[in-house]
Formats: structure tokens, C-alpha cells, sequence
């Protein structure tokens, strides 16, 4: 059967992107961040999943105000890196896994979620920097991801949003889905988004690096408690764009300590998840990065 053996936590920062793209990541600046994810990158290459399921959000890059899906899965064969109006970024088209995908929607469908299912879409900043960041960077066009990539996105642009404890147990149901799947794969889910930041408004460039690492502890030692934090907290304390950190609770949800239920809905693991890595840095661009590598212990 399939598995999830790992997650992946990073901030999608579109100034990381344009960053690598532009061959600027040993300036002073850049040059702290992408260290701490130098470890990411072994990482990745020591530990290749054969599916990335990969939480983003989407910036009304491919859904519009006139259509707002709070999940999508990406069901297509391959999804293009999206024009976000400087060019689409040079970096290798996305290939999905239809079969997968298509099997955790019809899994996820039947757990009572409602997920839009998408069978053509363009992939923005939210999606493309966290695969840069896990992955270096690669030739458009030569070069490849190491493997398939399951979008799925989330609203978390125009209220109503989902709430931390319905993205929780969302994750919980993809884990389920996933390991309904006949075939041996090795899967990770990545949770992308965050930390503190607002963009615009009175409060914009606010940074809290005090919530941001109480809130990480919480993720990784409590997580059904951080799943309680309301959308207010988050706004308020890591301000309007730090809600896009619910996306990082379907990641956490989908690990094994908390993931594991009987027929009965009872609780059967007594799993436990390890800390690979932790990363936390300011400033990159208006954002605080956060960054955490879970992995089942
Ligand atoms: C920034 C951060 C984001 O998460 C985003 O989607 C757009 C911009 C920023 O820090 O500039
Ligand atoms: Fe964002």
C-alpha cells in the first residue's frame, strides 16, 4: 500500500523564487536563508518520495474572485508554472499523478470532505518556491522534479477560509485515502505558507517571531491543540496573511502519531513523529520563514 512517511513545512515567499531565478542567493541578504535550507536539499535527495501530495495556496493566479474552491486536488498529468506577471518562472513544468490523485479525491469525497477536482491548472508561487527551495534549482526545461507532485489548494485569500481544526481533519482523512492505495509508493505531504506576514494595510511588514516559534512548538508537540487556534489569533498575532499557516495542520494532521484510526474512528497508533529539522528566519521579503521537516519515527 501507500504511505506517508514525511512532512515538509516552508513559507512560499515569491522573492525566494525570483531570488534563485536570478542568481542572487549568495548575496548577504539571501545568503542566511538558503543555508538553512542546505540540509533540506541532502535531505530530499537522501530521501526522494515517489509523490509529493503538496499543500499551497493559489494567489488568485489560477481561480479568480470569480471562482473561489476552498480544496482543490489537482488531477492532471502536469500542471504549468503560472505567469504572475513578470513571466512565468524558469523552472521545470510540474508532472502530477493522476492515478493518486484521482483515488485520494474519490477517498477524501467519501470521508465527507468536499474537495473541487481539477483537471487543468496553472501553479503560481505558492506551489513552484517550496519545490525550489526542497529541491535547488533545476533547468526549465532539461531538468525535472524528482518526482510527481499532487497540488492541492487551499483558500486562504478571501474569507470564509477554512478553519485550523477542519484542515486538521482533512489531513487525517488524506492519510486514510492514501493508504486505501494498492501500490507501494512513498508519499510526502508538504504544508506550504506563512509565517507572520501581512502585506497591506496599518499593520503591513508585521513580523512576530515570539508567536511564530510558540506556534511551531505547538505544531510539532500538540498539534491537536494548535488546531484549536482561532482564524483571530492568527491574524491578529501573525497578521492578515499568517492564516495561510491552517495549510500547514492538513500536513500535520496526515502524520502518523495523530493520523491512525480504527474502523471505529478510535485512535490505534502510538506512533510518534521526529524532528529532522527546524528553520526559522527573518526577514525574506515582507515574511517571516518558518521551515520544519517531520519525519516518522
Ligand atoms: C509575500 C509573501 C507571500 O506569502 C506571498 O504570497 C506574497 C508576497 C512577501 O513577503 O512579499
Ligand atoms: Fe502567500
Amino acid at each position: 500500500m501507500a504511505r506517508i512517511t514525511a512532512s515538509v513545512f516552508t513559507s512560499h515567499v515569491p522573492a525566494i523564487g525570483a531570488a534563485m531565478d536570478l542568481g542572487k542567493t549568495t548575496e548577504p541578504y539571501w545568503q542566511p536563508l538558503f543555508k538553512g535550507y542546505g540540509f533540506s536539499k541532502q535531505w530530499m535527495k537522501d530521501n526522494r518520495p515517489d509523490v509529493i501530495f503538496l499543500v499551497y495556496n493559489d494567489h488568485a493566479t489560477a481561480f479568480s474572485l470569480d471562482m473561489i474552491p476552498t480544496f482543490a486536488i489537482g488531477t492532471a498529468a502536469e500542471f504549468i508554472p503560472a505567469d504572475e506577471g513578470f513571466g512565468p518562472r524558469p523552472v521545470p513544468k510540474v508532472m502530477g499523478h493522476p492515478e493518486l490523485a484521482s483515488h485520494i479525491a474519490h477517498s477524501v469525497i467519501q470521508q465527507d470532505f468536499d474537495l473541487t477536482i481539477v483537471n487543468k491548472m496553472e501553479v503560481d508561487h505558492g506551489l513552484t518556491v517550496p519545490l525550489s527551495l526542497m529541491c535547488g534549482e533545476q533547468d526549465p526545461v532539461k531538468g525535472a522534479w524528482p518526482c510527481p507532485v499532487i497540488p492541492f489548494a487551499v483558500n486562504v485569500v478571501q474569507y470564509p477560509v477554512p478553519s485550523g481544526q477542519r484542515c486538521f481533519n482533512l489531513g487525517k482523512a488524506i492519510r486514510r485515502a492514501v493508504e486505501s492505495y494498492d501500490e507501494d509508493l512513498n508519499v510526502h505531504i508538504w504544508g506550504t505558507g506563512g509565517m507572520s506576514h501581512q502585506l497591506q494595510g496599518a499593520r503591513a511588514g508585521l513580523i512576530n517571531r515570539e508567536w511564530d516559534n510558540a506556534w511551531l512548538d505547538q505544531l510539532i508537540a500538540n498539534p491537536a491543540a494548535c488546531a484549536k487556534t482561532p482564524h483571530i489569533d492568527y491574524v491578529r498575532e501573525a497578521g492578515s496573511e499568517g492564516v495561510e499557516l491552517v495549510m500547514w495542520l492538513i500536513a500535520r494532521g496526515a502524520m502518523s502519531d495523530v493520523a491512525c484510526f480504527d474502523a471505529n474512528n478510535r485512535a490505534i497508533s502510538t506512533s510518534r513523529v521526529s524532528v529532522r529539522h527546524r528553520f526559522y528566519h527573518v526577514p525574506a521579503s515582507n515574511t517571516a520563514v518558518g521551515h520544519l521537516i517531520l519525519e516518522d519515527a
